[in-house]
């Protein structure tokens, strides 16, 4: 299949769903809806969204009735990056090619944009309970799914621990802190793209689990690659700045076990992701695809 033809025309799809969900606010809030517009659409990948797309698809349902989980799941990844970059966290001036939201809004606007995406996102999934494709139980437990993703036991349980480590590696700790920052800053919400997909896709027990195997793999392997990345990509491409998890003495698989085994990790999961899927028949190509994708990405 043509992948590049593929992520093309699904994040077409969901740029225009996304425009769709974001709210018409007054006057008196237009900076803020100027500050979630800049940011939503700065040129993100899209690889959450699309996960979700193909997860309800391979299970045989029809892509549209994820289409808000898909959405709701990339606003509250943008959130996510736009309190990422904080100078209170990470500190950077670059994202998606454009200056960080606080540089062109100051801390404040940026703070609310992010609050902003991350609680309208709830509204979009609570909403889709309107739709008549989609059941009300269904839409439960994606909720569910996703606020224990991005929530404590999930992606801000993870940056807690990434913030917590920045600055201190301790060499015995490392590897077992590493992986819960790296399963749950990242993996926890990706895993969840995958499996809101499935579950609005009308998945089995045993489809849903190996797909919930894949989204593991899969998160953990994008993340191991964004180290990888930091240390050794080209930042034009990428759209932020490099070299920055070693500036701040990050906690990171590069600094932990070095580049190549890095390589070899994330080499080591997309396999073991593309291998859960081998019950899948030619639906499930998109998403072996993206696993091949997630550790050959330049961006
Ligand atoms: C960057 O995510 C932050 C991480 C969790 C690694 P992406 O690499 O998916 O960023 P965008 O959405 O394409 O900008
Ligand atoms: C970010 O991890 C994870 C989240 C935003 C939840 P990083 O701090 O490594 O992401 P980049 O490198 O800034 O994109
Ligand atoms: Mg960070
Ligand atoms: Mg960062
Ligand atoms: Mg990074």
């Amino acid at each position: 299949m043509d992948l590049k033809q593929y992520l093309h025309e699904k994040a077409l799809e969901i740029e225009k769903a996304l425009k769709t969900y974001i709210p018409s606010l007054p006057a008196e809030a237009e900076r803020l809806g100027e500050a979630m517009r800049y940011s939503l659409f700065a040129g993100g990948k899209r690889l959450r969204p699309i996960l979700t797309l193909a997860s309800a698809e391979v299970v045989g349902g029809n892509p549209q009735v994820a289409m808000p989980a898909a959405c709701a799941i990339e606003f509250i990844h943008t959130y996510s990056l736009i309190h990422d970059d904080l100078p209170v966290m990470d500190d950077d001036d670059w994202r998606r090619g454009k200056p960080t939201s606080h540089k062109v809004f100051g801390e404040a606007q940026a703070l609310l944009a992010g609050d902003a995406l991350l609680t309208h996102a709830f509204t979009i999934l609570a909403a889709s309970y309107k739709l008549d494709s989609v059941k009300p139980e269904k839409v439960l437990k994606v909720v569910l799914e996703i606020a224990s993703a991005a929530g404590p036991e999930g992606m801000v349980g993870g940056q807690s621990a990434d913030i917590e480590q920045e600055g201190a590696i301790k060499a015995q700790a490392a590897p077992s802190v590493l992986k819960y920052i790296h399963t749950h800053k990242t993996g926890s919400l990706i895993m969840a793209s995958v499996r809101a997909g499935a579950i609005l896709g009308g998945a089995t027990l045993k489809q849903l689990k190996l797909l919930t195997t894949y989204g593991k793999k899969l998160g953990l392997a994008f993340q191991i690659c964004d180290d990888i990345l930091d240390a050794t990509g080209d930042p034009k491409l990428l759209g932020k700045p490099v070299k920055t998890d070693a500036t701040h003495k990050k906690l990171t698989y590069v600094t932990v076990h070095g580049l190549q085994e890095a390589k070899n990790a994330a080499r080591r999961l997309a396999f073991e992701a593309v291998e859960s899927l081998t019950e899948f028949n030619e639906l499930a190509d998109p998403l072996r695809a993206i696993a091949h994708y997630a550790i050959q990405r330049r961006k």
